[in-house]
This record gives structure tokens, C-alpha cells and sequence, in this order.
């Protein structure tokens, strides 16, 4: 049997969600990885083998999948803690430091999940790289729309060391129209040409410029992280 990228993402979706108990608060998170653990928590619960589950969601879209399925959810307001939280990633080094975002909901997935006492990561295993920015993907960055051309120059100017390129993210690649976060908020993508260096000082960096809000390097943040491959599944631990 040749497994499809989509058989890898749901494979690690489904063992992340047999460390799911009854009566926990979840964080829900956001992709297309994660939308085959949002698709089993529900269906556990239809079948009864899952009670009393709160799902906290990391996006819109996670909301209305939620919704589709019949999870009750609920928000940090109310539930400031999260027992668990699973979600995708577009990166993962050694350290189980990542890289989230290119789907756009960044700054909800890492309110939710800096909230939660275990945040188990699930990828297919084209998602671990040697160090971040490897893959060659962006590093998203939420910035306020005021002037983000200034925002995205200061954050390319931080950069310049690693050859980075800033760019606003629009709706389609072939339109100028920006891309707007749940937030309602742009993104700026860096590309960089070379490794970064100490990421926690790249972090401290990025979010001291004044119209950043928040950035995709999830650092220090996995507590587990399981990764889907053709030879089986590997299960890292921080
Ligand atoms: C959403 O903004 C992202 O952080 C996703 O969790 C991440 O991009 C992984 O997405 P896929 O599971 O679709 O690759």
C-alpha cells in the first residue's frame, strides 16, 4: 500500500487523540492535520467512547468544523486551561521547536496553546527539518494593517544578516488583495536564505517592533510530537 501525504497526517491525528480522556479541555487545532483530529474527537463522541470534552478552538474555521460535529466548545475567557491541546505544523526541528501559520491562524493557536498543561504536535514526516526556515517556507508574522509596509521593512531590515525577504501575504497568489487574519490582521512572510541563528533572540527581536503582534516560532511550547511516516510512527518527547 503507498500511503498519500493526507494517510500520514491522519494516522498521526488519530494516535494524538487516543491520549484524549473524557472531560478534558481541548484545544482544537488548526489545518489540514488537525482537521483529522478535530473529524475523530467528534466522531468518539457521537459513538460514546468520549464524554464531556470542551473544545477550544484555534480558528474560525476550527469553530465551524467544531460546530459541524457536534463539540461543545467554549473560549480561554471561561476556561483559561486547557488540558491538551493537538496541532499541525509546517516545521519541526530537533529541539521540537516550530514553526506555525501558513494556514494563518498563529496568534489563536498560540494563545490556546501556551495555555495548555501538554501540546502534542502531529506531522507527516516532511515536516522535520534540520533547523528552522530549512524547508524554505515562510515565517509568518501578524502585523496590525497600519503601514505594515514600514512593519514588513523593519522585519526584513532585522533579518538582512540571513538574507531575508518580507512579504505581505494576499488572498491568492495571483491577487494583490491581502490575505486578513480571524483577527483581522495581515501577515507578513519571511523568507530567509540563510539559518537565523538563536531563534529566542530572533523571537525577542520580532516582537519588540511596534505593529507586530505575533509570530510563528513555537518555541519551548510541544510537549510531544508525533510524526507519521512510511516506516511507522515515531513519538518525541520534550
Ligand atoms: C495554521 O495556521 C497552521 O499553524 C497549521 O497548524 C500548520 O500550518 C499546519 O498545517 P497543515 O496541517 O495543513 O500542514
Amino acid at each position: 500500500v503507498i500511503l498519500t501525504q493526507d494517510d500520514l497526517k491522519k494516522i498521526a491525528a488519530y494516535k494524538a487523540v487516543e491520549f484524549v480522556e473524557s472531560g478534558m479541555v481541548l484545544g482544537l487545532g488548526t489545518g489540514s492535520t488537525a482537521k483529522h483530529a478535530v473529524d475523530r474527537i467528534g466522531e468518539l463522541l457521537r459513538q460514546g467512547k468520549l464524554k464531556n470534552i470542551i473544545g477550544i478552538p484555534t480558528s474560525k474555521k476550527t469553530h465551524e468544523q467544531a460546530v459541524s460535529l457536534g463539540i461543545p466548545l467554549s473560549d480561554l475567557d471561561t476556561h483559561p486551561t486547557v488540558d491538551l491541546a493537538i496541532d499541525g505544523a509546517d516545521e519541526v526541528d530537533p529541539g521540537l521547536n516550530l514553526v506555525k501559520g501558513r494556514g494563518g491562524s498563529l496568534l489563536r493557536e498560540k494563545m490556546v496553546e501556551s495555555a495548555c498543561k501538554r501540546f502534542i504536535v502531529i506531522v507527516d514526516e516532511s515536516k522535520c527539518v534540520h533547523f528552522i526556515g530549512e524547508s524554505g517556507l515562510a515565517m509568518p508574522v501578524e502585523v496590525v494593517p497600519f503601514c505594515w509596509k514600514f512593519s514588513a521593512q523593519r522585519l526584513q531590515n532585522l533579518f538582512e544578516y540571513a538574507g531575508c525577504v518580507a512579504k505581505l501575504r494576499t488572498e491568492k497568489e495571483s491577487s494583490s488583495r491581502p490575505f486578513v487574519t480571524d483577527n483581522g490582521n495581515f501577515i507578513v512572510d519571511l523568507y530567509f536564505k540563510e539559518d537565523i541563528g538563536d531563534l529566542k533572540i530572533a523571537s525577542d527581536k520580532i516582537l519588540r517592533l511596534a505593529g507586530v503582534v505575533e509570530h510563528g516560532m513555537f518555541l519551548d511550547m510541544a510537549s510531544t510530537v508525533i510524526v507519521a511516516g512510511e516506516l511507522g510512527i515515531t513519538i518525541k518527547h520534550k
